[in-house]
């Protein structure tokens, strides 16, 4: 990787993945790609070039792509799960027609390509536990549906084309750079914050209900090595499982607790982000990707726990 494309700079994922490559590979080669009303601000507008690329624009990514010699390009436009169900047309424009316009350019200007999957992609016939690399996929939310679609497209360019497409199953994503919007694991963010303002929190996810978690930096670093990987070490391409926690809301709250004494907890169900939690893996295997390209995680929820606490308190003041 050299020239670095990411679409969706100003996201979750993508305004600290800028940052990390920015570090990595210099500012000059690294691009913020965004959409008009997402604009980079700050240190991610000053740290490097930045231009608009809507995925809906295959046409446009393909002048940014030639102007900044890019060869490689993160996609990272997306809805999350919850989102997406009330909007489910632009989920899939956003999510398969828009990966079909990168695909296109990557194909056309030799660039490889990272779009991410997700423990979304997995539904309530999946074994749950354990959950294989290599197993049933019949999601039922869209947000599942185009990240099924995502994987197999990905893996379609790589085949016919030989576009060098790669990438990772996220599990939930938890950071306190920039909120995410609109997940099923978007509770295991908030908690953290409701903590350290001093609030109860309220939990829309019910007890004994497992998910796959990541911490921030060890999603970067999957989304780095997975594109650094020896090609020729590669079985798979597409959709790697890359696991690094799984807890309940109780779990987390009392690893919360060890530090905020008096931080309290309530559960108030939300019926949809329970029922898409219910289909979703207790916990991945991620052999495969342990031994394709070396994946190790550096957080458990405790490690990670106190990371969150100490920058959420200088963050929130
Ligand atoms: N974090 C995503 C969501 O909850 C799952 O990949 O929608």
């Amino acid at each position: 990787m050299r020239n670095i494309l990411i679409i969706g700079s100003t996201g979750q994922i993508g305004s600290e993945l800028t940052r990390e490559l920015r570090a990595s590979y210099g500012g000059s080669h690294v691009v913020a790609g965004y959409i008009v009303g997402a604009e980079p601000k700050g240190d991610l507008l000053e740290g490097g070039p930045s231009a608009i690329t809507d995925v809906m624009d295959g046409q446009h990514i393909a002048e940014v792509v030639k102007e900044y010699k890019i060869d490689t390009i993160y996609n990272l436009a997306a809805l999350l799960s919850v989102v997406a169900e009330s909007r489910p047309r632009l989920a899939w424009k956003i999510g398969i027609d828009g990966l079909w316009k990168v695909l296109e350019v990557a194909r056309e200007n030799h660039c490889a390509v990272f779009t991410p999957s997700s423990i979304g992609s997995f539904g309530a016939d999946t074994p749950h536990d354990n959950t294989p690399q290599d197993t049933i996929q019949r999601p039922r939310t869209i947000y599942g549906i185009s990240k099924v679609t995502t994987e197999l497209l990905s893996d379609y360019y790589h085949l016919k084309y030989g576009v060098d497409t790669r990438s990772v199953r996220f599990p939930g994503v938890i950071s306190y750079v920039t909120p995410p919007g609109g997940g099923t694991t978007d509770y295991a963010v908030d908690i953290y914050y409701s903590a350290v303002r001093g609030e109860k929190f309220i939990c829309p996810i019910g007890k004994g209900t497992l998910m796959d978690m990541i911490y921030m930096p060890d999603a970067l670093k999957a989304a780095i090595d997975i594109m650094e990987a020896d090609p020729t070490r590669l079985i798979h391409h597409n959709g790697f499982n890359v696991a690094s926690m799984s807890f309940d809301p109780e779990t987390i709250f009392q690893a919360i607790k060890k530090h905020v004494p008096q931080f309290e907890m309530e559960y108030l169900v939300d019926p949809l982000k329970q029922s898409i939690a219910d289909s979703w893996p207790n916990k991945m295997d991620d052999t495969c990707a342990r031994q394709e390209w070396d994946w190790q995680p550096n957080y458990d929820l405790d490690s990670m726990t106190e990371d969150m606490l100490k920058h959420l308190r200088e963050k929130l003041g």
